[in-house]
């Protein structure tokens, strides 16, 4: 995340009127809230990219309240993609 990310995102709550909303800056493997804080913890493409993905998932445990709910959007690959997959950007975008 940047500053200018951070940024977009308060300028977007702000136009929207989303004044219940609040950006913190952190990492997946050290988010900035604290224990057993949140209802919910949602990702998007950001898991696969953390080099300590357990350490990723211990804080979305730690943060988490007892019943919370966490929901991830990843792409997993189990076997080796083929190079001409990799460079068919048709293939990576909706
Ligand atoms: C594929 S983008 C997805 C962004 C957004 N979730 C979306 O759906 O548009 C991945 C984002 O993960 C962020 N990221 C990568 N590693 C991270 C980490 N360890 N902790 C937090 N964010 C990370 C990157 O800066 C980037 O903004």
């Amino acid at each position: 995340m940047t500053p200018a990310m951070l940024e977009k995102a308060a300028s977007g709550a702000v136009d929207a009127g989303a004044t219940h909303v609040e950006f913190r800056e952190g990492l997946a493997e050290k988010l900035p809230v604290d224990d057993s804080w949140a209802d919910v913890v949602i990702s998007n493409g950001v898991i696969n990219l953390c080099p300590d993905k357990m350490a990723a998932f211990r804080e979305i445990h730690r943060v988490l309240k007892p019943g919370g709910k966490m929901q991830i959007g990843d792409i997993i690959v189990q076997t080796e993609v083929p190079p001409a997959a990799k460079e068919d950007i048709d293939l990576w975008t909706g």
